[in-house]
């Protein structure tokens, strides 16, 4: 069998802000070459806990206690810092939830784009800008030319959230990562950006772990699922398998409750007490529980 490009296994966290509470528990997630899996899970699940882990960016009072992360085949946790920083930003990206505090707003975009490419991929001034042009132009930008002499706060939290996209594809990573890229903007500009996450990803072949709250997202654009509450994996498999077929009842319940089930108020079915109740009592066993897919 070929080696998956990332391969978690056994990741478990606590925080040391609650007195040791569990945040991740045994967290095991493989993702193959070009394959987009959508992490899903209501608020505080451990979501962006994972992708800060695979980034290198947790807090000083989360504490990894145990697992994996595989990148192409070495452990990112144990790996020298040398070669750590080598891998991250250049093979592993990010695309944030919020572009607004990801760009330095001091800085004209062109500085901002063309850094890496300068500094890591060893390209003059005037290469690196005809790489970012065409970056702006990949991601839809009409007029790049006046986008690159642009501050940041010149331009709408949509142009923003494409140079985002744009900075964290211009490495060709192998991997990029997105945390909710959509929730800070409207709602007509969320489909754009969605579609446009989709087709960079396929059209540069890369593996994206795509992190939602929303099933209705990872029905569109998600290969494979995983499904998280309360750190822990509840369910797992090809997204259709999963949506199609849900083996666990809190899955269920999150299909039957609609795309916003995270807001009681837009909510058809809430998730039902008995199903909470299941999933604290699930928490608390020592063995996985998890329903795999395969
Ligand atoms: N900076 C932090 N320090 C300690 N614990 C944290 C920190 N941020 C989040 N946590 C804990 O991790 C849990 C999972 O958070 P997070 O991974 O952000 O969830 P999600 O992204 O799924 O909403 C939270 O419920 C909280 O208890
Ligand atoms: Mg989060």
């Amino acid at each position: 069998m070929m080696t998956p490009l990332l391969s978690i296994s056994g990741l478990s966290a606590i925080s040391l802000r609650e007195r040791g509470a569990p945040i991740l528990r045994d967290v095991s997630l493989s993702l193959a070459r070009g394959e987009v899996r959508g992490l899903v899970g209501e608020s505080g699940a451990g979501k962006s806990t994972i992708a800060k882990a695979l980034l290198g960016i947790l807090p000083g009072t989360v504490k990894v206690t145990a697992g994996e992360i595989r990148f192409e085949g070495r452990d990112l946790l144990t790996m020298p810092q040398k070669d750590f920083r080598a891998i991250m930003g250049s093979d592993i990206a990010l695309i944030p939830q919020d572009p607004q505090t990801a760009l330095n707003p001091g800085r004209r975009i062109e500085a901002q784009l063309t850094d890496g490419l300068r500094l890591r991929r060893g390209m003059d001034a005037k290469n690196a800008r005809e790489r970012a042009l065409s970056l702006l132009a990949e991601v839809h930008i009409r007029d790049p030319e006046r986008v690159l002499k642009a501050y940041p706060h010149e331009l709408s939290g949509g142009m923003r959230q494409r140079i985002m996209i744009a900075s964290a594809f211009s490495l060709e990573p192998k991997l990029v990562v997105a945390d909710e890229p959509t929730t800070a903007l409207d709602v007509t500009v969320q489909k754009q950006i969605l579609r446009l996450i989709r087709g960079m990803q396929e059209a540069h072949g890369t593996a994206v772990i795509f992190v939602t709250h929303d099933l209705g997202v990872v029905a569109k654009i998600c290969d494979t699922v995983t499904l998280l509450y309360g750190g822990k994996v509840i369910e797992a498999g090809p997204t259709a398998a999963v949506l199609s077929h849900p083996r666990h009842a809190y899955t269920r319940a999150l299909i039957a409750a609609g795309p916003r089930y995270d807001r009681p108020d837009a909510g058809l079915e809430p998730v039902p007490q008995a199903v909470f109740d299941q999933l604290q009592a699930e928490l608390a066993m020592p063995f996985s529980s998890e329903m795999n897919h395969g």
